[in-house]
């Protein structure tokens, strides 16, 4: 393993002055006509709604046991059923739990779109033992509806039969972010959260990797790991005992970002958020960083006062997109229209608990700036050792020369 620097010192990101504890009324929201009543086109799911992507136009959606295709007007195309699942009918054989010889509710944690090979859609759920179904969507012909075509993706994987090799064990039950970073292979990205005393990861299935990168064999039937450098677990005296969530994956440039919800470190019971960046590029994880992420508000008319400065440390969902024709953004930000920028809900959280109070804040930031900060912390050798993944926390020195080059 090389490098795997984190940021000793906390980052910052000083919330713009148009955050404030009262809104303005907007021009737009005074000129809206409230008597007229708007008929919005909708779809109400059998089920809870988990997960949505788009492809050509048509909205996947993963719900509990149904994957739904809707035309842009909503209205459902087809739907592929994937629970409550008998052990019979989940992707491999799956070890029975005491008391679980029923039907289980089937969880989307991903839903994945493919684009280089055919037309398809991931699909992975909690009851099918970390195996994703892959849904061929189109071969070239017309578009299929998404039951029509569906299959376990892991090799001499079928309902009820097979044991799913390491790679072929994609998502976790505590949950997953997924993310296809495609070339002329198709590499999944995925970040498998470990939530003490609530999956029930049984100790004799196959443990999802932590963080991983797979590649898709091109027999295309499953997934292959470069080398055992492809992935990193948490280490053995922290698993089942240290809190580490997934919340939203992101790519921007060449590099691929996880956002995380962790404990700060191994003895206390506080809680933050990290970034993590990686080189989609890379065959295996080599130049990995984390650091610190905070929202911090500011009041505007009292700055001076350290009492109105608010922290925010608990990311609740996040979205990455281009700025738009925005002058107002742009100034504050300092970025260009088309430049990636990140939007952050945070939460403060509760005393030493990743759950979240109602105070919640949105930051909005540049990956150019955060880019700038990793930069800026590797060259100063301001990094210590990702302890969870390394058991070590010592300091680390950056190699400048190599940053030159590829970071
Ligand atoms: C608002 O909409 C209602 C119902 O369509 C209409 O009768 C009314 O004239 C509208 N008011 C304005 C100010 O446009
Ligand atoms: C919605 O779109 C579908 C497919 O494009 C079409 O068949 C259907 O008529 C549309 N429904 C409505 C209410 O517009
Ligand atoms: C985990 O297993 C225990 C005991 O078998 C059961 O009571 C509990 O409901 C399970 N929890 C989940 C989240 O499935
Ligand atoms: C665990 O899995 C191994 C290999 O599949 C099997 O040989 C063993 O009997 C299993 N143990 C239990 C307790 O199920
Ligand atoms: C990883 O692979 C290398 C080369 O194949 C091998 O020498 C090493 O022992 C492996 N490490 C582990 C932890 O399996």
């Amino acid at each position: 393993m090389n490098l795997l620097p984190l940021h000793a010192t906390m980052l910052l990101w000083a919330l713009s002055p148009s955050v404030q504890n009262h809104c303005d009324k907007s021009f737009e929201t005074s000129k809206l006509n409230l008597s007229v009543t708007y008929e919005l086109p909708t779809f109400t799911a059998d089920f809870p709604i988990q997960n949505m992507v788009t492809l050509d136009d048509i909205i996947y959606v993963g719900s509990v046991n149904r994957i739904y295709a809707l035309a842009p007007n909503l209205t459902k195309l087809s739907e592929y059923r994937t629970g409550p699942l008998l052990a019979s009918e989940a992707c491999g054989l799956t070890r029975t739990r005491t008391g679980s010889t029923g039907r289980v509710d089937n969880h989307n944690i991903a839903l994945v779109v493919e684009n280089i090979y055919d037309k398809g859609l991931y699909s992975c759920g909690s009851a099918d033992n970390g195996v994703c179904r892959r849904h061929v969507l189109d071969e070239g012909y017309s578009l299929k509806a998404v039951d029509e075509d569906v299959y376990c993706f892991a090799d001499k994987v079928m309902p009820g039969e097979g044991h799913p090799i390491d790679p072929d064990v994609v998502v976790s039950p505590s949950g997953s972010q997924v993310l296809n970073v495609e070339s002329n292979v198709i590499t999944f990205f995925v970040g498998n959260s470990e939530i003490p005393n609530a999956g029930n990861i049984s100790s004799n299935t196959t443990r999802p990797h932590t963080i991983s990168q797979r590649k898709m064999k091109t027999s295309q039937n499953g997934f292959t790991f470069f080398s055992n450098l492809s992935y990193m677990d948490l280490i053995p005296s922290l698993q089942g005992n240290y809190y580490l969530r997934y919340v939203y994956s992101f790519h921007s440039g060449p590099f691929t970002y996880f956002l995380t919800v962790q404990q700060v470190s191994k003895d206390t019971q506080a809680y933050h958020t990290r970034i993590v960046r990686m080189c989609s590029s890379d065959l295996v994880i080599r130049r990995y960083v984390e650091m610190p992420l905070e929202c911090i508000s500011t009041d505007k008319r009292r700055r001076r006062s350290t009492k109105d400065v608010k922290v925010f440390n608990i990311l609740q969902a996040a979205h990455v997109t281009k700025v738009g024709n925005d002058a107002e953004l742009q100034r504050q930000l300092k970025v260009e229209e088309g430049e990636d920028v990140l939007f952050a809900a945070f939460a403060q959280g509760k005393p030493d608990s990743p759950e979240p109070t109602p105070n919640s804040a949105v930051c909005v930031m540049s990956l150019k700036h955060i880019n700038n900060m990793f930069k800026m912390y590797m060259q100063r050798c301001n990094t210590i050792d990702p302890y969870h993944f390394t058991g070590s926390d010592k300091t680390s020195c950056y190699n400048v020369v190599r940053a030159r080059r590829g970071w």
